[in-house]
């Protein structure tokens, strides 16, 4: 029997996803719910359809499409986001390539709450440093109107499909891109927010996550190695672009335990989240002028164990 219905390809997805035992890291919860999210998207059809509209038949090249994707997303592990060149961050839709992380960060939620309790007014000047797809910035320009957001990122081309988003969300006007290796290329610039999702993954446990994640930059997972060598030069140059009543919001997620036992004397606060992740820490400008002033030293300590 020949697969017909949009019903048909979704119950046939998630069957495969099951008995392939697909990983659901990158934003789904089980096999049911990105199977119908793949075939939604992919047919363009919006995912609050009425249910009459399953029982659809679909035209022959809309059935390849879902075959080949279905296919790709079982036989090598292709992010659904990758094959539908789509994800969804702090309630917004964004551009993906193979060039930027698949969007998953906790700090949509902290986006979303207007940051509270750690900042205590909308912030005007921000950088959303290792801006990747752009997601974080471009979601602190669209739920932070009067805000001003530099995107940094190392990467050409993560620069361009953040691009794409900003224009997408009709912020352009507020943004501005920057080619930089950490700090290195934003000079005398300050701001009254720093965002920063640095690759934090050694090369080990990047080789131990399943094969979904392999699609994805290494470039935007793993830092040296123990994969704290560029949160670490955060930490130190973040100070020299803060102002005075600045503040740094960093993730590490699961190398949090980490980075708390390498420098046990920072006043490291951690967010919470309803939503579920972790391994974000908050830092003020004090705080990190005194990280700057002792880097000399703990840059040592790293370098001898
Ligand atoms: C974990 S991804 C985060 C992307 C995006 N902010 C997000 O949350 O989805 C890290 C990003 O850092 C960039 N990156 C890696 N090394 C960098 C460096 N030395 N300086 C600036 N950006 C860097 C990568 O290109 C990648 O886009």
């Amino acid at each position: 029997m020949p697969l017909t219905t949009i019903c048909d390809f979704i119950r046939f997805a998630t069957s495969r996803f099951n008995e392939a035992n697909v990983v659901y890291g990158h934003g789904f919860d089980s096999a049911l719910d990105e199977a119908t999210y793949l075939v939604l998207t992919s047919l363009h059809l919006p995912h609050d359809m009425p249910p009459v509209y399953a029982a659809a038949t679909l035209l022959p090249d809309e059935r390849e499409v879902l075959q080949q994707r279905i296919h790709e997303r079982v036989s090598r592990r292709m992010p659904t986001a990758y094959l539908v060149g789509e994800a969804w961050f702090a309630g917004l839709s964004f551009k993906v390539t193979q060039d930027v992380l698949i969007p998953r960060s906790p700090i949509a939620e902290l986006i979303e709450r207007g940051f509270a309790p750690w900042l205590q007014q909308p912030p005007e000047r921000v950088l959303d440093l290792c801006c990747g797809s752009g997601c974080i910035g471009i979601a602190i320009a669209v739920h932070v109107p009067e805000s001003h957001v530099d995107l940094a990122d190392i990467s050409l081309d993560a620069l361009q499909v953040a691009g794409g988003n900003a224009a997408d969300h009709g912020i352009e006007d507020r943004v501005e891109f920057i080619q930089s290796d950490g700090f290195g290329a934003l000079g005398g610039r300050r701001y009254d927010l720093i965002v920063a999702n640095p690759p934090y993954v050694s090369q080990a446990e990047v080789d131990a996550l399943p094969p979904e994640y392999a699609h994805e930059p290494m470039l935007a997972l793993v830092s040296g190695e123990d994969g704290l060598d560029l949160p670490v030069r955060l930490l130190a140059g973040a100070a020299m672009h803060l102002d005075p009543t600045g503040v740094l919001i960093l993730e590490v997620g699961d190398s949090a335990d980490r980075l708390a036992a390498l420098f046990p004397e920072v006043p490291f606060r951690w967010a919470e989240f309803e939503r579920g992740g972790g391994g974000v820490a908050i830092l003020d400008r004090d705080e990190l002028v005194a990280f700057a002033e002792t880097f000399g030293a703990e840059d040592q300590r790293r370098g001898a164990r």
